[in-house]
This record gives structure tokens, sequence and C-alpha cells, in this order.
């Protein structure tokens, strides 16, 4: 166990930091100078190291790679007007991150080494957070298992790392879903809940065929019946349906837990929004579709933030929306991201300080 998080810091010789045009981040591109690194092994956590960003060298019979003992959080800071640097509820992904390490057989972080090597991670790379509205420094924090055996069993060893990233918005407009009447992200007893490597591998196939036929993702429906609603790529879902707005619930366990869907859940309610978790039936959809009552669907996330969508094809069933007369997820975008840029109180106490 670490008593005070002691870290050795080896900073760059020369930064990237000119090399980047800060009006042009597609997600997930660069990197900032430095990352953050610490390895699990003979049971307890070694001295974190923060070093320029760089490769790294491992064993090809990492466990990680055959296994997929892998599992990573999204996270994000910005800067308030003037120029103080926050990161969006550390504390949420942090407890997620430790529940998908748990569900995947991998140790668990401990709350300094996550939070306060975030912290000073952020800290020395602080000049890469852009000032940009709905621009941020995405922070993905990530383990994965480093035993050099190809035995089938939980590894020993993990390594924890932090990469930084300056980002752009990740959907820039109103997208187009495919209901997916055929393939499955997660079924109950899986690991849905858990923010793990391979469920995002195992949801590739479905987005590129729906990608080939003109959609921007697949939204998720349950693995018996293909009639509830999960979520949507990389995002959670929300629909507004008269006066009321639901949201698919998490007690599947085949649903991401998003910090984001909470967030819009608190500012929703704050707004006066009836807000209910439960099973989400697609034909309860169509019904309220045809009736004029679905007026808004839109997703959650860290990376997406909320993303509206325009159109959802459900088998050969075309649900339109004109995402320009909407209410609810415009203004849960707006607020959400008022109190991310320090234009609005952060009455949740959500933004915490670098
Ligand atoms: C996020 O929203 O942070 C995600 O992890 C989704 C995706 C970019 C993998």
């Amino acid at each position: 166990m670490i008593a005070a998080l002691d870290i050795q810091v080896t900073k760059t010789a020369k930064s990237k930091i000119n090399e980047i045009d800060f009006n042009n981040l597609p997600f997930g591109k660069y990197f900032t100078d430095h990352m953050l690194e610490v390895d699990y092994a003979n049971g307890e956590w070694q001295k974190p190291v923060i070093r320029p960003f760089q490769n790294l060298s491992l064993s090809p019979a990492l466990s990680a790679i055959h296994y997929g003992q892998s599992i990573f959080e999204g996270i994000k800071a910005y800067k308030d007007r003037d120029g103080h640097p926050f990161i969006f509820r550390p504390y949420d992904n942090f407890r997620r991150f430790n529940i998908s390490a748990e569900r995947m057989m991998m140790t668990t972080v401990p709350e300094e080494l996550f939070i306060e090597g975030m912290r000073r991670l952020i800290d020395l790379d602080r000049d890469w957070i852009p000032m940009k509205s709905d621009y941020s420094l995405y922070i993905r924090p990530f383990m994965f298992a480093t035993d050099d055996t190809i035995g089938v069993h939980a590894s020993e060893k993990y390594k924890f790392m932090i990469l930084l990233s300056p980002t752009g918005p990740y959907y820039s407009a109103p997208m187009r879903i495919y209901v997916e009447d055929k393939f499955t992200r997660a079924a109950r007893g899986g690991v849905g809940f858990a923010k793990a490597a391979g469920n995002y591998g195992g949801s590739m196939m479905a987005t590129a065929v729906a990608k080939k036929r003109g959609f921007d993702q697949v939204l998720w429906m349950d693995a018996y019946e293909h009639k509830y609603v999960q979520e949507i790529g990389t995002m959670n879902v929300f629909f507004v349906i008269g006066n009321k707005v639901i949201t698919p619930d998490l007690e599947s366990g085949t649903i991401l837990e998003g910090v984001t869907r909470d967030s819009a859940i608190e500012v929703l309610r704050q707004e006066g929004y009836e807000v209910e978790e439960g099973p989400v039936h697609i034909d309860d959809l169509v019904r309220a579709f045809e009736a004029g009552e679905l007026k808004e669907v839109f997703g959650t996330g860290t990376a997406a933030t909320i993303s509206m969508i325009k159109e959802l094809q459900y088998e050969d069933y075309t649900m339109k929306f004109n995402t320009d007369t909407w209410k609810a997820a415009p203004a849960v975008r707006r607020i959400l991201m008022d109190i991310r840029e320090g234009r609005r109180a952060d009455t949740h106490g959500w933004m915490f300080k670098v």
C-alpha cells in the first residue's frame, strides 16, 4: 500500500504542444507530453512514475493480449473561465473502474493512486486542456494483466496507466441509429456493466454493418428477445415521451452505469422533468412515435457528451425526428457544458479542482 503518493516524475525534454492544432482535435488522436504508469507485482503496487509519452516494451505472452483482462475509463478535464483546471466527477469513474476490475478478476486500484496520480499528471500537462467550448482534455485510465505465461488464470501482475488526449466533440451532428436485431452486446450474468475492453471489440462488427447501411451507430437490444432497449454504441440512451423522460434501468447488469447518464438524470429532474428508469420495450417506443408522443431520443457518454438522435431504424420501420424543436436534450447539454466550463455554479459538487 502507498502511504503518501510518492511519484517519480521525469519531464519531457521537448514539449509537442506547438505541433498540435487546437482547433482541429479528432477524438483520441493526440496525446499530451506525459503519461502515468505503475505496476502491480508481488501483491502490491510499486512506485508510480510520470514520464514522457512513449511506447511500451511488453512480453508477447502478455496475458491481457491472450485472455482479455483489460479495463478502462473515460473522464474529462476542463478549464474554468479563469483558466483553472477541473476534472468532472473523477470519484465516480474511480468507483466504476474498481467494479470493472473486480468483475474481471483483476486487482483494484487504491483511490489515492487513481485520483492523486491523475491530478498530478493533469497538473503537469495543464497547458494541454483546450479552452474552446465543447473541447476538453480526455483522460484515459486503464489497466491490463501483465503475467507473461499463457496459462488461463487471473493474472498476478497488472499495469495501471493514465493517458491524456486533448479532444473536440465526439459526434458533432445528430445521429442515425440502427436498432440492432441480430448481434447482441451483453447478456445477464456477463460483463456488460464493466468497462471491459472486450465489450468494445465485440461490438465492432455490428457497428461496421450498420455503418455500411448508412447509420452512425447501433441501439443494442437485450440478448434474449431483442425487445428491450439497452444502450447505443458508446452511450446510454434516453427517450422523451410526452412529459416524461425514460431510460433503461441498470438492474439487468447488461448496461454501463454511465456517469454522464447519472448527471443527465439529475439535471433533468432539477429542470422539472419526471425521469423514470425502467425496462424500455421497443414496441412501446414505436407506439409512442405513432401517437406523436415520442419527442426526443438522445445518448449520453463521457466522450459523446449529449448526442441527439435524428433517426431510429427498427426492422423496416423508420422513426425520424426534427431535432430543431427539442427542449430536453439541448437543455441538459447546455447545463452540463456550463457547469463543466465554469459558467454555472457547480451545486452538485461534480467539479474536482486540480
Ligand atoms: C467514453 O465515453 O469515455 C468511452 O469510453 C466511450 C468510447 C470512447 C470508448
